[in-house]
This record gives structure tokens, sequence and C-alpha cells, in this order.
């Protein structure tokens, strides 16, 4: 009798274990980026994605999330690796990513566009030095289409835009809205040409959160709640904050 109540004793635990929910959630994050994530004046991270990031650990753990910051290209490897749990740093959600990825439903989406102090033409790219992100899909996209350009892949995309406003980049390619918040001011940089959201192969279908594909629960979990704060008007107000549409 005294085993089979310490049998079941060790189940009761076993199956709380197993149902409990998420203490806290470790987030891989690569900053600057802004208006996704980046440093405020006063060092804290701050940014769309870190605001609306820190409303969905809260709804699943009660706490904010634990940043980790983490380089671009690295930042799949670290995920699979442990370093962190859920990446939520702007990331396109796209076939090739999915094979070693799991992602939550799309919580934003935006296009690409080229910027540039001197009118350039992605058409006529021949010779020209044009940056990206390393890793990123503006990446994969101008290495397969600018063929005859000559591509300078930057860890971060700051030291890009130091780069393009140094006129040592003829262009560069990065997410609309970072550009466009990088270059602030300066009225001699400019985005060129349309946004650029195709072929959907590259650019995906909207950004996600991504996870270690067998904590499927962990994305349940974010996928609702990114949910609940659509419905309750939360995500809208993290939006205004941010944008201005
Ligand atoms: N959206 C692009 C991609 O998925 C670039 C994202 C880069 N994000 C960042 N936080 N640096 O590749």
């Amino acid at each position: 009798k005294k085993v089979l109540l310490a049998l079941a004793g060790a189940l009761a635990v076993a199956s709380a274990v197993e149902a409990k929910d998420y203490d806290l959630i470790r987030v891989g994050v690569d900053a600057p980026y802004p208006p996704f994530e980046y440093k405020a004046p006063d060092g804290t991270l701050t940014g769309f994605e870190i605001e609306l990031g820190n409303e969905v650990c809260k709804e699943v753990t009660g706490k904010e999330c634990e940043w980790v910051i983490q380089a671009w290209d690295g930042i799949i490897p670290s995920l699979l690796a442990r370093k962190y749990d859920m990446i939520f740093s702007s990331m396109s959600i796209n076939a090739e990513r999915m094979e070693t990825v799991l992602f939550s439903d799309p919580y934003y989406t935006t296009p690409s566009a080229f910027f540039s102090a001197t009118g350039f033409d992605p058409a006529m790219s021949k010779g020209k030095r044009v940056g990206a992100q390393r890793g990123t899909t503006q990446d994969t996209y101008i290495t397969e289409f600018l063929t005859d350009a000559e591509i300078v892949r930057y860890t971060t995309a700051d030291d890009m835009v130091v780069d393009l406003k140094g006129g040592r980049l003829d262009a560069m390619f990065v997410d609309a809205p970072v550009g466009l918040e990088l270059l602030g001011d300066d009225t001699e940089v400019k985005q060129v040409g349309d946004f650029v959201k195709e072929p959907a192969r590259i650019f995906g279908e909207g950004v996600g959160a991504a996870f270690r594909k067998r904590d499927t629960d962990l994305e349940d979990q974010v996928s609702a709640a990114l949910k609940k704060l659509k419905e309750n008007g939360t995500y809208d107000a993290i939006m205004k904050k941010y944008f201005d549409f």
C-alpha cells in the first residue's frame, strides 16, 4: 500500500511539472533595429517588439521576458543551442527558416526598401556597393538578384548606416521602417524605388516569433497571447506608439 501511495505521489508530481506554465521566457533579439528594438537614451532596451514581447511574456509567465542580445547571423544557432527559448526580432516567416524553426502566427508585416544618397537603381547595380545585414532576407535577395553588384554584408544594421552616410556604400537594402528610422533627419539619403515584397519565397508572409521545433506548447501559448493582445487593444496601443498610422 505504501509503495502504491508513493507511486501515486510521484505521478502527481510528474504531471504537475508537465502542466506547469513557463516561469520565465528567455528571448533572443538583435539590436539596434529601431523602431523594433533599440536602447533608449537611459540605456534600457525598448521598441515595438520589446514592448509587445514583454506583454506576451507576461501573459504566459506573469513576468516580462528576459532579453538576450544576439547578433543576427547567430540568432537561429543560438536558439537551437538553448541560449534562449524564443526569437522575437523581426524575423520573417519563410520556407527556408521553417525547415529549422517553428514560427508563431505573424504579428506584423513590413516591406523592404533600398536607401541611397546617389539615386541608386537596383536594375543597374553593376559595380555598385550594396549593403545588407548578414543572414537577413535582404541579404538573400541581393545575393540572388544583384549578381554584378559588390555586396557588403554587415553584422549590425547601424554599422551599415554609418557606411552609407560616409559614402562607403552606394545603397543599403533593409526592412523599410528600419531604414527610415536609422536615417532620421538625414536629407541626403533617401528611399529609392518601390517597396520590395516579392518573391514571397524569400521575404515570407509576415514576421513571427521563432522556437525550437519541439517547443510546440510554448508556441501555442505565445500565439494565443498574441491573439488576446490583438483582441484587447494592447497590440494597437503599442503599435500607435511606434508607427504613425
Ligand atoms: N526581416 C528581416 C529578416 O527576417 C531582417 C530582420 C533583422 N532583424 C533584426 N532585429 N536585426 O531577415
